[in-house]
Order: C-alpha cells, then structure tokens, then sequence
C-alpha cells in the first residue's frame, strides 16, 4: 500500500509537477515512475478479464497512447484499456487511492499538451466501440470515431449529431459541445444526448439523465471534470443522401471566396452547413471550403457564389453521410506522425470583409514568420458561419455559456515539427485571437464576453472566457460530486 499521508503529499506534488508545462527533477522522476509503474501492476491484477494493461514497448501501448499531433503524446507508464464500466470503476478508484496522475483517450484528437496524455496511467477508451441502435436513440461507446459511427449508421438510414471530419472521437467531442454539419438544423451534439453512462470520481457507476440536474448540466460541455462516460445515448434522425464536399479553389480567388462568404451569411436555410479554409504552407496561401445540405439536391441559388469559383479540386456531389466523410479521408489534418499542433478559438459573430481580411492577414503574416524558424510550419482558420438559431436547440448546459445570439466559433491553429518552439507558437496563435477579438470589437460586434469553444480553446484559455457565468456553478457542482479531486489528476479545463 503506497497511501500514507507523507509519501501521498510528495507523490502528489511530483504528479502536480507533471502538469504541463511543468518540469520534474530527475530524482523527483524517479520516484514518480516507480509509484505509477506500481499503480499499473495494482491495476492489471484487480481488472477482469475484459480489460488489459500494456507496457512499453508492447505495440498496442504505442497505439493507446499515441494522438493525431505528436504534442499532445507523453510516454506512460504503462496503458490501460477497459472493457467494461465495472473495470473502469475499479481502475478509477485504484488511481484515487493513490493519487496517480491519469489520462482518458477517446478519438485523440486534442491538441492540448496533457489533455489526454500522462506520465502516469494513460485509460484507452478503445474497446468501449459499439454502436448500438435503438428507437429514436443510439448508443455510442466513448472509444468510437465519427467516421466509424456513420459508416455503423450508414444501412440504417439514421444518424447522430456529431463530428464533420474523420478520426474525431466521439467523446471529446461530445463532451464539449459538437458542432456538425447538421447543427444549424438540430443543435450541438450535448443537445442531442438523451443519458450517459458514467463512472464517477469515486467509481460509483451511474447513469445521468435531466433528472440529475447538476450533472447533467455540467456534463453537456464540461469535459472530463465529472468522471470517466462510458457510454452516450443520442437521439437520432431519418438520414437523407446529402449534397456536399469540399472545393479547394485557384490562388488568386480571394475576394471572390471572400465574397461569397460574406453573401452566404445574408442567407438563412437550417439545413446548409458552410466552412471556408485558409491554409499558409511552404510559402502559398490556399483556400478551401466546405458545402453541405442535408438533402439530395440544394435549393437553387443557395451555394452558387462559392460554385463559381474556380477550382484546383473539387468534390462536391450527391452522396451518403458516410461518404462524405470518407471524401475528407484524403485531405491530411496535420496527418504526419510527428507534427505537432496547437489549436486557438477565435469567437466572432460575423465575418465581415474586416473580418475576413484581418484573418487571411494574420494567417500570412505568422505563417511566414512561423515558417522562418521552422520549415514544417503551417498557419490555418477555418470559418464557420451558423445560423442565428444555432443554440435555440437546446438549454442550460455548461457550454455554450450564452445562447441569446450564434457566435461563429472560428478555429486558427498552427503545425509544425521542432518542439523548441512551441512557446512561440502558442504566444503567435494568442497575438492572432487579440488582434482579431480587437478588430471585432472595433466594428461594433458583440464579442466583449462571447465565449471560446472549449475544443478549440488554447490549453491556458481561462476557465472564465470559455464558460463565462457559468463558471462558480460549474466549480460548485465539481466540489460536490469530486470532494477527493481526483479528476484533478488528469489534465484538462478543471473547474
Ligand atoms: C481535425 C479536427 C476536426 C475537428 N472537427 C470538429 C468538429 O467538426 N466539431 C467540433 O465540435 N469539434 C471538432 N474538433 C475538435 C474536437 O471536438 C476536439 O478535439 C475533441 O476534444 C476531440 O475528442 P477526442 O475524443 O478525439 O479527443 P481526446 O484527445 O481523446 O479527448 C479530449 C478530451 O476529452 C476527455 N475524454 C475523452 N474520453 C473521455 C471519457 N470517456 N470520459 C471523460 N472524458 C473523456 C479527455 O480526457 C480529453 O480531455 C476537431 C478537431 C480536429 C483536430
Ligand atoms: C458491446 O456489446 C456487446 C454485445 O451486446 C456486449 O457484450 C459488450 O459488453 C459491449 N461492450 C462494451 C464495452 O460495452
Ligand atoms: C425522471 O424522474 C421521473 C419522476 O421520478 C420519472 O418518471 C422519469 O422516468 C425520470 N426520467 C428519466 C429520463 O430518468
Ligand atoms: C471525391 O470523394 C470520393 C469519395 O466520396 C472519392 O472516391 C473521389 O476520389 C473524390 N474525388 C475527388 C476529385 O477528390
Ligand atoms: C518536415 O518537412 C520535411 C520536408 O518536406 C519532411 O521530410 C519531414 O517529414 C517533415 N517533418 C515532419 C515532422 O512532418
Ligand atoms: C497584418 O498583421 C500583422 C500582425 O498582426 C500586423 O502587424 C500588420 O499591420 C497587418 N497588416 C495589415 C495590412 O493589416
Ligand atoms: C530545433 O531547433 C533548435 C533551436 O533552433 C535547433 O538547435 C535544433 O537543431 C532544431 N532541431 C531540428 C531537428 O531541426
Ligand atoms: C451580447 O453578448 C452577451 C454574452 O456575451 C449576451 O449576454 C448579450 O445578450 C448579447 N447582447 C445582444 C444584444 O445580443
Ligand atoms: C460517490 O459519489 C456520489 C456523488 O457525489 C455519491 O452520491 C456517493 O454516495 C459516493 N459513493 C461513495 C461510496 O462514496
């Protein structure tokens, strides 16, 4: 046993000195390792067989810990993959007793340093993976993609409210907010969730629905601060062949994307969904959007403005969910196994032509400067227009903060490949967020308080700027249902 009260006070200041960007000294390290190398032998003897733990250099621990950017990986001590809620309950209540610092993985898809990466015990959520369909519901296993929960859908002619890109996890996603293609038409996905099954701080087993007021308020957008989900029931939806793609257009058409950009947001049809990408690498600017209906064909007129537009590639065409997904399997999101990455939101509620010049400006401007201390380096925005009713879908949840207007969430977020620059790029992409909110603020755009999307947030974003009012709320519910803390032990937004 590793719980007396001494040696649990240094081993929780050496796991504190794990929290990004902290540094450990070697003797401190030491002592670290061997607690959590412990904790995992502890772990792999109590869980049953549906569960496993992997050591280095097994090939499934490189698997489990492993993300889409190489910055948000740290080496483990070892990795944990349940197979059943009774197994992560045991698992969490080993990690509280001795206060080891943890990790939970979805999809990986987090660009924040710590978020679902640890020294310590890293829980792989990948076994949790079915799709289950119900009436009017589905089921999802928090270790499930959006890829993979639209192709399970695709013969059944239902689908869920959820992620617009492959390999997105279902629960980082879900537990934040969600923004999907059909958003506009039904709201985010923590609109959209019927219960979760979750295992709490103390490895009770749960299950949460609008009659656990607090928690059910502070699980739609308040990520891993309430235990570990492992399952999500969403409503579901008769689902359509839709018309979409993505278009990459010819170099020298910015005041023709702008524009259309600009006109596209006169328009208001619930069920169109429109992104514009700009993307500075290796010395060019390309911009790209992406067109959806939900619907075989689109209302004339409704995308002829960014139709026009001359393309490189283009893919817009009839097809099945599922397929549009796929289409987007051949662009690469900073794919390369050692890129690193940070992401920064960016909220606006218009993109005005100011708007929209300023972003292409700063996206040049710290491209170029990015790409004169690192050649790998890539400065992107994505532009996401909703419509005015985007948040009149749903209530009281811990995101969004405020649903009296639509805020466009916008995301900037950098590559590239040399860590000694990670600070740079994080102070680059922080420049970038005040010289835009300025800009917005100047035109008259109601932006003072509007708040960060917590999956685009930088890791030091204050809690305030993502969940605005809602945060005492938030850290009280915290207190009452985590008195030991221990989410604290993993990284993330902690109230
Ligand atoms: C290419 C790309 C496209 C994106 N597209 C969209 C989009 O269309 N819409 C949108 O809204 N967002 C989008 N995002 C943002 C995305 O929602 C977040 O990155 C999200 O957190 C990813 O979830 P994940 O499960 O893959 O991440 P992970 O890194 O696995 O987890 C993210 C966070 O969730 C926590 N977590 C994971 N599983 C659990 C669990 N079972 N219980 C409790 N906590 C858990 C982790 O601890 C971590 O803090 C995109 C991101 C990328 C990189
Ligand atoms: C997945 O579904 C199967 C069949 O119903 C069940 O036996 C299994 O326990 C489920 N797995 C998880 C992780 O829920
Ligand atoms: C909520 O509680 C009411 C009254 O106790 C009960 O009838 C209802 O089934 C519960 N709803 C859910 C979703 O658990
Ligand atoms: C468009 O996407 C489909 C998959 O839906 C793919 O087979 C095809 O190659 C893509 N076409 C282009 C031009 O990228
Ligand atoms: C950086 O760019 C070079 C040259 O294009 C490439 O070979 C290398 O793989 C890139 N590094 C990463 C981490 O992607
Ligand atoms: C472009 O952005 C940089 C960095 O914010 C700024 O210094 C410069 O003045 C901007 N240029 C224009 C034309 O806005
Ligand atoms: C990373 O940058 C540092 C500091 O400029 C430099 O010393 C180092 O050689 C670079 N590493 C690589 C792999 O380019
Ligand atoms: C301005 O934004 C705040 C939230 O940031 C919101 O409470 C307020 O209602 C908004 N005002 C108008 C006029 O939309
Ligand atoms: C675990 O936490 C829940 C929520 O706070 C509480 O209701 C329950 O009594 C706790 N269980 C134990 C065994 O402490």
């Amino acid at each position: 046993m590793l719980s007396t009260r001494p040696l649990l006070c240094a081993l929780s200041l050496a796991a504190s000195a794990y929290g990004y960007p902290g540094k450990l000294d070697d003797r401190a390290t030491l002592g670290a390792a061997s607690h959590f190398k412990a904790t995992c032998h502890r772990i792999a003897a109590t869980i049953s067989k549906a569960s496993e733990v992997f050591f280095p250099p097994s090939p499934q621990y490189a698997v489990d810990i492993s993300h889409t950017y190489a910055s948000s990986s740290e080496a483990s001590a070892c990795s944990v993959e349940p197979g059943s809620a009774d197994d992560v309950s045991k698992i969490l209540r080993i990690i509280g007793s001795t206060r080891t610092p943890f990790a939970v993985k979805g999809g990986g898809h987090t660009a924040n340093p710590g978020f679902s990466s640890t020294r310590g015990v890293h829980i792989s959520m990948i076994r949790f993976n079915n799709v289950t369909v119900g009436s009017g519901t589905v089921e999802l296993g928090p270790g499930l993609t959006w890829d993979q929960v639209y192709a399970a859908l695709d013969p059944t002619g239902v689908n869920v409210i959820g992620g617009r890109v492959p390999g997105v996890g279902v629960a980082g996603l879900t537990l934040g907010g969600g923004f999907s293609y059909k958003s506009n038409e039904y709201g985010l996905s923590v609109d959209n969730v019927v219960s979760y099954d979750l295992v709490l701080p103390n490895g009770t087993i749960t299950s949460v629905t609008p009659n656990n007021t607090d928690l059910w308020f502070g699980l739609r957008g308040g990520m891993n601060n309430f235990g570990i989900v492992t399952k999500f029931v969403l409503k579901s939806y008769p689902q359509s062949n839709i018309w979409g793609g993505f278009m990459f257009y010819v170099p020298d058409q910015l005041d023709a994307v702008k524009n259309a950009l600009v006109r596209y947001q006169q328009k208001q049809d619930v069920k169109a969904s429109v992104a514009v990408v700009l993307n500075y690498a290796s010395g060019q600017l390309t911009l790209g959007s992406f067109l959806f209906y939900d619907a075989p064909v689109p209302p004339q007129g409704l995308f002829d403005d960014f139709l026009a537009i001359p393309t490189t590639v283009q893919n817009v065409s009839t097809k099945s969910f599922t397929d549009l997904l796929l289409s987007l399997n051949q662009l690469t999101f900073g794919s390369s196994s050692n890129i690193r990455n940070y992401f920064s939101g960016v909220p606006v509620t218009q993109y005005s032509p100011a708007i929209f010049d300023a972003f292409v400006n700063e996206t040049k401007f710290w491209g170029v400067y990015l790409a004169s201390l690192d050649k790998n380096a890539s400065v992107t925005v994505t532009l996401e227009p909703f419509d005015s009713g985007v948040f009149s879908h749903g209530s009281g949840s811990a995101f969004p903060p405020d649903r009296s207007q639509a805020i466009f969430p916008s995301v900037t977020g950098a590559s590239w490949a040399n860590a000694s620059i990670d600070g740079i790029v994080a102070s680059a992409l922080r420049k970038e967020k005040a010289t835009i909110h300025a800009i917005a603020l100047a035109e008259g755009q109601n932006v003072s308080h509007a708040a960060v999307y917590v999956n685009y947030a930088l890791f030091d974003t204050p809690l305030e700027d993502i969940y605005g009012q809602n945060v005492p709320r938030l850290r009280k519910i915290r207190a009452a249902i985590d008195p030991g803390d221990v989410m604290g032990l993993a990284g993330g937004f902690k109230f």
